[in-house]
């Protein structure tokens, strides 16, 4: 396998997009050797929007309401992503559940970073659940995506300790941090052909992973 001459990045974002930053930062400063050809948000308020266009990157809407169903909506959101030709689909705290065919059209080039130390706490309100479990250590993964929400092939995660002090705002800051390390290192890999999915299994450098690469730089 070659790699293309211009590795090509589409973004899906549903708000903040302080990982698209960091992702845009990583390209900008040659961590990520890939181009982000467009940014697609769900929401047309989504402050992600506004990181791009600074950045004269190409953003869409793709509003759910307009839809009347999820496969709809998806169809829609497939055709906007497939003018780009897309290397690699990165979901970037992109708020949706997609439907098996969306999904399966993008087996194996599609990632997703979620804040919990998967399996764990996979949906929503992650931080708050972790506190209410008295959980002292927790963290973010990324992931390849399939048809079940936050229940894709692991590829890494980092950890972070949570404090006796802290309350949701705080430790998702302290993994917002660690967020913003992983994934583009995980996104470089994945260009560097590093990172492949074979048959639902993740192999890094050649090897059969069995657990996720904990990240620590
Ligand atoms: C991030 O914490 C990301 O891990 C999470 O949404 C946030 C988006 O922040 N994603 C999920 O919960 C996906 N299940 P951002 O818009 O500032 O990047």
């Amino acid at each position: 396998m070659t790699m293309p001459a211009s590795f090509s990045i589409v973004v899906l974002i549903s708000g903040s997009g302080s990982n698209l930053q960091a992702i845009i930062d990583a390209v900008n400063c040659h961590k990520i050797h890939g181009n982000i050809r467009a940014v697609i948000s769900n929401k047309s308020q989504a402050y992600g929007l506004q990181r791009a266009q600074q950045q004269a990157i190409a953003t869409h809407i793709v509003e759910h309401q307009q839809f009347a169903c999820r496969e709809d909506f998806d169809a829609e959101l497939q055709t906007v992503i497939d003018q780009y030709e897309p290397d690699l689909v990165v979901l970037a705290g992109f708020m949706r559940i997609l439907t098996p065919r969306f999904v399966q059209h993008y087996a194996g080039k599609m990632l997703n970073i979620h804040p919990s130390l998967l399996p764990a706490y996979t949906g929503i309100h992650t931080h708050q659940r972790a506190l209410d479990d008295g959980a002292t250590i927790h963290g973010v993964s990324v992931h390849f995506v399939t048809a079940e929400l936050d229940g894709g092939p692991l590829i890494a995660q980092a950890k972070v300790p949570v404090h006796p002090y802290d309350d949701a705002d705080t430790l998702a800051k302290r993994i917002l941090i660690q967020e913003h390390r992983l994934y583009p290192a995980v996104i470089q890999w994945f260009i560097e052909q590093r990172l492949v999915l074979i048959n639902g299994q993740v192999y890094f450098d050649k090897v059969a992973l069995q657990d996720a690469i904990i990240y620590k730089r």
